[in-house]
C-alpha cells in the first residue's frame, strides 16, 4: 500500500521502494509539503518536519513554512500556486482541508494528456479536497505514485460549489517548497535550430526560471527543469526534475525566499490565462511530473525515460520499432514531381529504407511558403495521381508512405481563408503580425476542429498511408477568439492547445495504425504533453550532426530515444554548410528514430553502400537504440560519448564521438555506466568505425576490444587513444561505435 495516512498527526506518505513524498495538513487546515526523496520508514510519522506553529506570525513567519499549493494574500509572499477573483472583486480565499480520498491506479484529466496505468498495481492516487467555505472553491490536488519509479504525477481540479462566478486567474499545476537553496538549476533553453541548449546555473535569493507566451511550449524554453545538487555529477548524487504535461504557454521557476526556501512551480502561464468558473463550473490544469533520483542525472532520465516510454507514450506504436524514414524536405523541398519522387522512393528502398515521408508542398498551390495551407487536395501539376496514386506506387515498391500536414494554418492565398476568413485568429481591426506568410486557425472552435478531422480524415483514408508529419510553423499572435465574449478572452491560449489535443485524440483514435510524429519549426512543440498523442517528434530542423549531439544531449535528459526523430542530412549541411562524414552523422542519428533527409539519387556509389551499411546495422540493433537504458558518459571538451544499454544489462553500444582533432593529445578513458559489474562482456567495434577509428596500435589491433570485466568497464573505462597516427589522417568528426556482449 503506497499511500498512507495517520489520522493523528494528519500525515500522508506516498512511498515506494525508491522514493518518499511527505505532506501534512497543518493545524489551519492548509496543506504542508514536510518532505521528498530517499524512502524513508513508513512506519513512523514525521511530526518534526513540520515548520514552527501557525499562532501570532510575525510579519514574513509564514515564508518559513512549506506549502504544497499556496494561495494569494494570506500571508505568504511568495508567488502563489494559484489566483482567483471572487464575484465581490476580492482575490482572497482560504482552502482548508476538507476530505482525502486514495484510489487504486489512475484517472485521465479530461481533454488532457496524461500519464496512465494499465493495471491498477502500477500507481496508486491521492486526491485531497480543500475547500473555501465562503465562496464555494474546491481544489483538488491529486497526487499518483507509480509503484516502479520515484515519481509523482500530480494535477489540480478546481470546482466552483457556490453561487457566484469566479475567475481563476492562475492555476497551476505543481508548486513544491524545499528547506533549503543548495541546489543547480537546469534549463532547456534555445530557439530554431538550436533547441535544448542546457543551461546549468546555482540557484540565487529571488525568482528565476523560464516561460513560453508563444501559444505553444517552444523552443525558447523547455517545459521542464532539473534541480542537482552542487556535488551531484551525470552518474552520482541527488537530483529531481519537473516536466509538464503541456504544449501550451506555461512557466516553470524558482523562488529563493529570506528563510533559503525554495519555492518551485510549474504550469499554464499566468500571464496570457484567466478562466471563468461559473457556479457549478470546473477546470482542471495540466500535469506535472516529479521525479527524483540519488543516482545522478543520468539516473533522473531514467525514471522519465521509463515512465514516459511505458506510461505517457500510447497506442499501438507504444512498444514497435521504428521504421527508418526518408523524409524528402532537405532532398527537394517545394520541388518535386511525381516521377522525381519515385526515383527517390525507388532509390530509398535499394538502401533498406522503411517508409517514404513526402513533405511541405503536395497541396493547393503550395510552391512555397506563400500560399495553399487549409487545402489540403493534392497539386495536381506535381502530382497528377494525386496522393493516392503516389501512396499506391510507393507501397507497390515495398515502401510505407508518410504524408506532412500542417492542420492548424492557413494561408491568406487559399480556398480556406477566402471562405472562413474569420477562422483566422487576429483581432479585428488590428493588422496580423507576418509571420513565414501564415496565419493560425482558432483551434478553440470545436467547428473548426471538427472541420480539420473531416478534412484530414479524408485524405488519410483515402490513400494507403502509414504515418503522418503534424507540423506547427507560427507563433500565436494578437490572441483573440471572434467566439469568445469579451471576458473569457483570457481563456483564449488554453483553449487552442485544447483545441490541437481534441484534433490529436480524434485522429489517432480514427486512425490507429498510423504512426504520429509531432513537429513544430524542428522542436518548438517537443513536449510531454504533445507526447502523449504523438509518440515520436522531430527535434530540431538543425540536422548538422555536430550540433544534433548537443540537441539530442538535452532532450536527453527527459525524453526517451524512441520519441526522438534524428535524420542524416547531405553535407554542406543546409544549416551550417558544415562536411562532416556520412558515417559520423549516421552514427548521431543512431541515438533516436534514424531518418535520411536527404535526394538518394544524389548519392555517389560509396555514400549509398555506407547508408545501405549503417540501415542494416541500425535495424539489427534498433530496439536496443529506441528502448535501451540510455547513458550520457563524461568525455572531454573535443569528444562526445554516451551508450544505451539492454534493461538486462546483456548488452551494450557505446559511441564516442571525436569533434575536433588535435594533435598529440593525451590519452582518455570513457567510463561505462548502468552495467553488471559482475559480468564479463565481449567488447568489438563496428566495423565501418574500425576502419575509420582512432584506438588502435600500430598492427591495427583494437584496444578496447576482447573480453573486458563490467567492473574494469566501469571503474576503468574504454581507452580513446587521441595520440596515434590514425588522427592525423583522420581529421575530425570521427564515431567509435563500441558493441557490448555479456560472455555466456
Ligand atoms: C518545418 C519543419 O521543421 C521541417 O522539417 C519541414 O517540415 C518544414 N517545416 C516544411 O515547411
Amino acid at each position: 500500500m503506497p499511500i498512507k495516512f495517520d489520522k493523528n498527526t494528519r500525515q500522508f506518505h506516498l512511498y515506494n521502494d525508491d522514493f518518499s513524498y511527505i505532506i501534512a495538513v497543518y493545524d489551519n487546515g492548509s496543506i504542508g509539503q514536510l518532505y521528498f526523496g530517499e524512502p524513508l520508514s513508513p512506519n513512523k510519522d514525521y511530526p518534526f518536519l513540520a515548520p514552527i506553529p501557525f499562532a501570532g506570525f510575525s510579519n514574513n513567519i509564514r515564508s518559513a513554512a512549506r506549502f504544497e499549493y499556496p494561495c494569494y494574500g494570506r500571508g505568504d509572499f511568495r508567488l502563489p500556486a494559484f489566483s482567483v477573483r471572487l464575484a465581490d472583486g476580492a482575490g482572497v480565499v482560504e482552502p482548508r482541508f476538507e476530505d482525502y480520498r486514495v484510489y487504486p491506479g489512475k484517472n485521465t484529466i479530461p481533454g488532457l494528456p496524461s500519464t496512465y496505468t494499465e493495471g491498477t498495481d502500477e500507481a496508486e492516487t491521492l486526491e485531497i479536497t480543500l475547500l473555501d467555505k465562503l465562496s464555494g472553491l474546491k481544489i483538488i490536488l491529486s497526487y499518483t505514485i507509480f509503484s516502479a519509479y520515484a515519481c509523482i504525477a500530480r494535477h489540480t481540479r478546481f470546482e466552483n460549489t457556490g453561487k457566484e462566478r469566479i475567475i481563476l486567474e492562475s492555476a497551476l499545476s505543481l508548486s513544491i517548497d524545499l528547506p533549503d537553496s543548495a541546489w543547480n538549476m537546469l534549463t532547456f533553453t534555445g530557439s530554431w535550430a538550436r533547441e535544448f541548449a542546457v543551461s546549468d546555473a546555482p540557484l540565487r535569493a529571488g525568482f528565476q526560471g523560464v516561460h513560453s507566451a508563444f501559444g505553444v511550449s517552444g523552443s525558447i524554453a523547455n517545459p521542464s527543469l532539473i534541480f542537482r545538487r552542487p556535488e551531484t555529477t551525470e552518474h552520482r548524487g541527488e537530483a529531481f526534475g519537473l516536466c509538464l504535461l503541456y504544449s501550451g504557454n506555461f512557466i516553470a521557476c524558482a523562488e529563493v525566499d529570506c528563510w533559503d526556501i525554495t519555492r518551485i512551480r510549474t504550469g499554464i502561464n499566468p500571464e496570457t490565462f484567466s478562466w471563468i468558473l461559473e457556479s457549478g463550473g470546473s477546470f482542471d490544469t495540466p500535469e506535472a511530473a516529479l521525479g527524483w533520483s540519488k543516482s545522478g542525472l543520468n539516473g533522473l532520465s531514467r525514471v522519465f525515460h521509463r515512465l514516459f516510454r511505458t506510461h505517457l507514450e500510447s497506442g499501438v506504436w507504444r512498444d514497435r520499432e521504428r521504421p527508418v524514414l526518408l523524409n524528402t524536405w532537405e532532398g527537394a523541398y517545394f520541388n518535386f514531381t511525381e516521377e522525381k519522387l519515385l526515383a527517390m522512393a525507388r532509390k530509398a528502398v535499394d538502401l533498406g529504407v522503411e517508409i517514404f515521408v513526402l513533405d511541405d508542398g503536395w497541396f493547393g498551390k503550395r510552391e512555397d511558403e506563400t500560399t495553399s495551407l487549409g487545402d489540403w487536395v493534392p497539386n495536381r501539376d506535381k502530382l497528377p495521381h494525386g496522393i493516392a496514386g503516389l501512396a499506391e506506387k510507393i507501397t507497390a515498391m515495398g515502401l510505407k508512405f508518410g504524408l506532412w500536414i500542417e492542420p492548424e494554418m492557413v494561408s491568406e492565398k487559399s480556398h480556406l481563408f477566402e471562405a472562413h476568413p474569420d477562422w483566422a485568429v487576429g483581432v479585428p481591426g488590428r493588422t496580423r503580425t507576418e509571420m513565414r506568410r501564415q496565419f493560425v486557425l482558432d483551434m478553440g472552435r470545436a467547428e473548426i476542429v471538427d472541420y480539420l478531422f473531416e478534412a484530414i480524415s479524408s485524405v488519410i483514408s483515402g490513400a494507403k498511408i502509414s504515418y503522418i508529419k503534424w507540423d506547427m510553423n507560427r507563433f500565436i499572435t494578437e490572441p483573440f477568439s471572434l467566439a469568445l465574449p469579451p471576458d473569457r478572452q483570457g481563456e483564449f491560449f488554453h483553449r487552442y492547445c485544447l483545441g490541437v489535443y481534441s484534433l490529436y485524440s480524434r485522429l489517432t483514435a480514427a486512425f490507429p495504425e498510423i504512426l504520429f510524429e509531432s513537429c513544430a519549426s524542428g522542436g518548438a512543440r517537443f513536449d510531454a504533453g504533445i507526447l502523449g498523442f504523438a509518440p515520436q517528434g522531430w527535434l530540431s530542423d538543425n540536422t548538422d550532426a555536430v550540433q544534433r549531439l548537443e540537441i539530442q544531449r538535452g532532450a536527453s535528459y527527459f525524453y526517451p530515444l524512441n520519441c526522438i526523430g534524428a535524420h542524416v542530412s547531405t553535407v554542406p549541411n543546409h544549416q551550417t554548410r558544415r562536411l562532416t562524414p556520412l558515417l559520423f552523422r549516421a552514427a548521431a542519428s543512431f541515438f533516436g528514430d534514424l531518418g535520411f533527409e536527404l535526394d538518394p539519387t544524389k548519392l555517389s556509389e560509396e555514400e549509398a553502400e555506407t547508408i545501405k551499411e549503417c540501415i542494416v546495422f541500425y535495424k539489427k540493433y534498433r530496439r536496443l537504440f529506441q528502448q535501451g537504458v540510455f547513458s550520457r558518459l563524461d568525455a572531454t571538451a573535443d569528444t562526445a560519448a554516451w551508450m544505451v544499454s539492454s534493461e538486462d544489462k546483456k548488452s551494450a553500444i557505446v559511441a564516442v564521438y571525436k569533434l575536433n582533432a588535435k594533435p598529440n593529445q593525451k590519452p582518455f578513458r570513457v567510463r561505462l555506466a548502468g552495467f553488471d559489474r559482475a559480468k564479463v562482456y565481449h567488447v568489438s567495434l563496428w566495423e565501418p568505425t574500425h576502419r575509420a577509428g582512432l584506438t588502435f596500435d600500430e598492427t591495427d589491433k583494437c584496444l578496447n576490444c576482447g573480453l573486458r570485466g563490467g567492473d574494469e568497464l566501469t571503474s576503468c573505462g574504454l581507452l580513446i587513444d587521441n595520440t596515434s597516427f590514425a588522427v592525423s589522417i583522420i581529421g575530425d568528426f570521427y564515431p567509435e561505435l563500441f558493441l557490448l556482449e555479456a560472455a555466456e
